[in-house]
């Protein structure tokens, strides 16, 4: 049995009302001063103000900065960082979906570690620990407010990188499904769909352990169970707390296991064509399931019966196909795009997508099936 170990984030508070727990969490782990990180449309939303309300129970000053935009580039963490410096934070609080905790994350590190985030992007690249950070998202998700990457735009090269760094772990995160409840439709499918691309990939992931394996297998359960409900009515607070979960459990799973071809070959995606992340990976989660269902026929045929398919007494290779049909429905009932053509992008943009995606080495040594070149090609074209 190989030696394993697990992180996550240091305080994981979770529930419907959580938020109102806020200020005071902050408080324990020593932060006085605050930069609350969001993008301009939440700093308006009702949900923000709960934020706010929060800090100023426990007293605690904050500054805002609500600059963060989709798919974040470089400079904006950059900017988060040289206010948290300026306006001497101690403690940097993402509010909002990957982009805002993304942002918030980076920001924490480069304040004491100076320099610029496209400095940090790779593994490992971070010296120091950066300032305090907390996490409050607002979509179900990408798990940020439990792993230790930060995902950017770098401009120069029209590329999407990661700062991997442990120092990136929230010393807290505070989950509440009330701050989920006004996400639309549309992105309550691709985030959710995203958070469903962690939970099968870190499952199926050459890193997965004993530990990591329980969160992700429930993750897919939760995910599963109720995101049709969460997309068909979004004030289905049980639906979003299922959700909540689930894409909490998928992103303890991916931070301990990691992720598989799904976010490498999605990677080109946001970096090329600005296609949001949930997008892309929930476009090719069934593709890359089906290069991969044989080679773990056992694994699959487990996501098959946490998708809630029948799978008592089914031969194991065709239980396993079932998750990647299951996946597949579930992809076309929450209305996610389908087709690569769908978001605009020509097959001729495929071999460099390829050549692109091959680079995002980590998670292609975690696929459980080798993918080269052609293989990369040929899973792009079976999404034409
Ligand atoms: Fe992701």
């Amino acid at each position: 049995m190989a030696i394993f170990t697990f992180r996550a984030a240091g305080e994981i508070t979770f529930g419907v009302g959580a938020v109102e727990r806020l200020g005071s969490a902050i408080r324990k782990t020593g932060g006085k001063k605050v930069l609350v990180v969001v993008d301009p449309g939440l700093a308006k939303a009702e949900a923000f103000s709960k934020v706010t309300r929060s800090l100023e129970r426990e007293n605690l000053p904050w500054v805002l900065f609500d600059r963060v935009e989709p798919e974040p580039r470089t400079v904006i963490a950059d900017r988060c960082g040289e206010t948290a410096r300026q306006e001497k934070c101690d403690f940097v609080l993402g509010v909002g979906g990957g982009s805002a905790m993304d942002t918030a994350k980076a920001a924490a590190i480069l304040a004491t570690n100076g320099g610029q985030a496209r400095d940090y992007q790779g593994l490992d690249k971070v010296p120091r620990p950066g300032l305090l950070k907390g996490m409050v998202p607002t979509t179900a998700g990408t798990g940020s407010e439990v792993t230790f990457t930060a995902v950017f735009i770098n401009e120069e090269e029209k590329k999407k990188a990661g700062i991997n760094s442990p120092y990136l772990y929230p010393e807290m995160s505070v989950l509440d499904p009330e701050m989920t409840l006004s996400l639309p439709p549309a992105p309550t499918a691709f985030t959710g769909m995203d958070a469903l691309a962690h939970a099968v990939e870190s499952y199926t992931s050459r890193a997965a352990h004993s530990l990591s394996e329980i969160f992700s297998l429930e993750g897919i359960r939760l995910i599963a169970k109720s995101l049709r409900r969460a997309v068909e009515r979004g004030s289905d607070l049980a639906a979003r707390a299922d959700m909540l979960l689930g894409s909490l459990l998928a992103g303890i799973g991916l931070a301990n296991a990691g992720v598989t071809a799904v976010h490498s070959l999605s990677y080109p995606l946001g970096g090329r064509f600005r296609v949001p992340h949930g997008v892309g990976n929930g476009l090719l989660l069934p593709a890359v399931m089906e290069y991969n269902a044989l080679s773990l026929p056992e694994k699959f045929a487990k996501i098959a019966g946490a998708m809630g398919e029948e799978v008592e007494g089914v031969p194991v290779r065709k239980a396993a196909l079932l998750a990647v049909e299951s996946v597949n429905r579930l992809a076309r009932d929450v209305q996610v795009p389908l087709r690569l053509s769908d978001l605009g992008i020509p097959e001729s943009a495929f071999p460099g997508m390829a050549e692109e995606a091959l680079q995002v080495t980590r998670p292609l040594e975690n696929n459980p099936r080798p993918v080269s070149l052609e293989d990369a090609i040929r899973i792009y074209r079976s999404v034409l």
